[in-house]
Formats: C-alpha cells, structure tokens, sequence
C-alpha cells in the first residue's frame, strides 16, 4: 500500500481514546506524564492514536484513518510495514523453529546470519554477537572493549543516544535527565566531548578528545557516525577519521553505534566504513530485523579474541539472543535491502528530498525553519521556536495523515525515517503539507 492519507475522523478518533485509556491505566506513568507536559508545553492536544495495521508506508488507526509512516518504527522498518519478503521468510521458520537453545545449540538461521554479518565488517576475520536490542549490541561492545584494553573508561559525544539500559545509559550524551536518577549504578568512567556539528566545531572536539585519551583510561570511543535522536547530525567529513587515528594512537577500540545509520538508513551499508574508517567495533540494531527485535555488534578478530580468553565462561549471552525467527527475519532483510539496492535508493532519494524540502521550504512565506539536513532517508528539519513549535508542527502533520516524531537534543528537529522503499510521490506530498504546517504554526 502506498497511499496519501486518508483521515475520515479527526485524530484521535474515538477507538483510539478509548483504547489509550486503557493502555494509560496500566501501563508505566511514565508516557502519560510526558503527553501531558508536552500539551502544556506546546499548547497542541498530544494524546495519542492507537495502530490497527500497517502495510508498506502506510499505517492504519482503529478509527480507520489511513496515515503515511514518515517515522516508520524510529527508523527500524527499513522496508515498511510487514514487507512480505520477510513475512515469507518468518513464516517458514515460525514452521520449523521459534526458539533453539542460545549458546549451547543454535538454530541453522543463526548461523546463516553470524556468517552474513561477518561479511558486513570490513576485514576478514571479524566476529559476530547478536542481541535483541539497540542497547544489547551497544552492551556487548562496552564489555569487549573491557576485555581488550583492561580499561573501564568510555568516552562518548554530547548528543550522542546509545539505549537506556545501564551499559548505554552511563554513555548518553543527549540528555544527562535521562542519566540522573540512576546515577549511582552507572559507569562512572565516562567522559564527554562535544559532537562535531561543523569544521568549525571540529578543533575543539578533537582537543577534547585528545585530553580524554591522553589520561590512558578510556578503552572506548562510542561514537554515531551520524546523530540520530539527536537531531540528525552530520559531521564534518574529517571527524570519523581524526577520531579513527586518535583512537588507534591511545589504544583505545573505536565503537561506531551504527544502529541508526546502518544497513542503508544513511546511503551506505556502514556509514563509518564509507566515512573512511575502519571501526574495532559496530553495532547494529533497529533496521536489521525489518521490525522484529534483533541487534548485533561486530568486531575485528583482535578486538573480539578477549571473550575467548576466559576459560569458556559465558561471559555475555541472554535467553533470546540468536533466536531463529528474528535471525531468518535478519537474513531476509540483508536479502531485500541487497536485492533491492536500497542502499543506493536511499541515497538517491534522500538527496532529492532534501533538495525538495530545502526549496519548498525556502519558498514564499515559510519561515521559522532552520534548515533540512541528514544522510540518505535520515533527514532532520530544523525548526525555530524549539520543542514546543516542533510539537505543534508534528502535531498538525498526525491531524492531516503524516507521521512524525520530533528529535535533537533540544527537542526541535522534525525526524523523518521513512522506508527505504517509499514511494517518492509521498515524500514530495510531504514537502508541500510541511510547508504549510510550518505557515500555520509560525505565530
Ligand atoms: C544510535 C542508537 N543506538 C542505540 C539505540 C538503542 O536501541 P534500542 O532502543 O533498540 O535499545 C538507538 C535507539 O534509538 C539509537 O538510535
């Protein structure tokens, strides 16, 4: 399905309060709290609608309003809303196989899937361990940098998102209130150097780096290639492979969290590899399991040789770690995206995009936007008036059909990660409906 939206009852409809209701009288108080601090703050009803369906692009509410997924599972549904080239795959294994026995007998599909994504590492040699999450491939990659350095230290950027589990937790630079509470249980060896936003910023970021891995404690340098939740940041060309040589020269393992920009999101398979680096460490999430929980970090065989070192003690494994569906579903992904040069379409797209989006916005009486930037089909649009106006913009989008979420770690970037696969007649509908919420809400 790839249609405009089609919106036959004012958002949230009826079926939609009423099973948010529900959903908010037993769920954590946790996201009530925040719809209702982001009302006040940006004066627009947040109260959500609840999903029937998704199909390709498009999204289907229990009230029958027909939506285009411009968010498309913060940026995981790499080919849409159940794609059925990985639907068939997860159907032959959900006939074989659900779930094998971890790390003592694994299913075919994992292996299958450890071969393909050792492939994906750009050396020959590299080893492959697979998690559920975001935040368990990030984990996993903290842990191996323990083990081949024998330093605790992590040095991570301002802005920068690695998942909320404490391991990722401790390295959060977008927001320290997400840190705060949980302080005492956090690794305390981290430090913080500002994201590069620009060549300007370049310098001082690098300075900083410098001072922290000149104290000889750092064992990790978690970085994005490209900031996702915080804002779809692109930085300056020469910031992956200064950080790459800074790393390297203090011993300490280059992480690249590619869990956002990965697997074509940002127009390359790996978007530190076609930066010019080449990371100890990668990991991958989101996108990999087209929608069904699986991560991955990958590692060159010096960096990964330390869990070998431990006398066969299963240093770092979980209950579902490798289970057959997700991996058949991982598999098929790397399949699809391949076969389908996704990598390329993304590309493509995303500069056409953003041309479009950057000359309808700068067009008769738009103002209040900052400016439209990203990589391939990870674009931020930039707007004035901070988290309150990128609410009402995000919101007025949702009432007309199109979904969006809003990012940066000041809360005024519009993030768009549609799929890969969209039609692009819906991305260029979308350049004229912004344009006009962004009129609207500029008072
Ligand atoms: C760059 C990056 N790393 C890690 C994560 C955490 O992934 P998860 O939410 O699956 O734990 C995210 C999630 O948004 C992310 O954007």
């Amino acid at each position: 399905m790839s249609r405009l939206p089609a919106i036959r009852v004012a958002p949230p409809g009826p079926r939609s309060r009423e099973l948010a209701s529900r959903l908010i009288a037993v769920e954590s108080p946790a996201f009530d709290a925040r719809r209702e601090t982001r009302a006040r703050q940006s004066g627009a009803e947040q109260s959500p609608i609840v999903y029937e369906r998704g199909e390709g692009s498009n999204v289907v509410d229990v009230d029958g309003n027909v939506y285009v997924d411009l968010a498309a599972g913060f940026g995981a549904l790499l080919l849409g809303h159940v794609p059925s080239r990985i639907a068939a795959a997860v159907a032959a294994q959900e006939q074989r196989m659900w779930l094998a026995l971890g790390d003592v007998y694994a299913a075919e599909s994992k292996v299958l899937l450890c071969e393909r994504l050792a492939k994906l590492y750009p050396a020959p040699g590299a080893r492959v361990m697979l998690g559920s999450t975001g935040a368990d491939a990030v984990t996993a990659a903290l842990k191996t940098a323990v083990l081949a350095t024998g330093r605790a230290g992590v040095l991570a950027f301002e802005g920068g998102y690695h998942g909320l589990s404490h391991g990722p937790l401790a390295a959060c630079g977008l927001h320290a209130s997400f840190r705060e509470p949980f302080a005492g249980q956090l690794n305390s060896h981290v430090t913080f150097a500002p994201y590069p936003h620009d060549a300007r910023s370049l310098a001082v970021t690098m300075g900083a780096v410098e001072r922290a891995l000149a104290t000889g404690a750092i064992g990790a340098v978690l970085v994005e290639p490209v900031l996702g939740r915080g804002g779809c940041v692109v930085p300056p060309a020469a910031f992956l492979p200064s950080l790459g040589a800074a790393s390297a020269r203090a011993g300490a393992l280059l992480v690249c969290d590619e869990i956002w920009t990965g697997l074509g999101r940002s127009g390359a398979w790996l978007a530190s590899v076609e930066a010019g680096v080449v990371p100890d460490l990668v990991c991958l999430g989101k996108g990999l399991g087209a929608g069904l929980p699986i991560s991955a970090c990958l590692g060159s065989a010096a960096a990964m040789a330390g869990w070998g070192a431990h006398g066969g003690a299963t240093l770092h494994t979980a209950t579902h770690f490798g289970a057959p569906v997700a991996c058949a579903a991982a598999l098929a992904t790397l399949d699809a995206v391949d076969a389908l040069s996704l990598v390329s379409r993304a590309r493509d797209a995303g500069e056409r995009w953003m041309a479009g989006l950057r000359a309808r916005l700068a067009g008769a009486g738009v103002t209040g936007v900052v400016g439209v930037r990203g990589r391939g089909l990870m674009v931020g649009v930039a707007l004035t008036g901070g988290a309150a106006r990128a609410l009402a913009v995000s919101r007025r989008l949702l009432n007309e059909g199109w979904i969006v979420v809003t990012g940066g770690a000041a809360g005024d970037v519009l993030t768009l990660t549609p799929a890969l696969d969209i039609d692009e007649s819906l991305l260029e509908a979308f350049a004229e409906v912004l344009a006009v919420a962004a009129i609207a809400t500029n008072s």
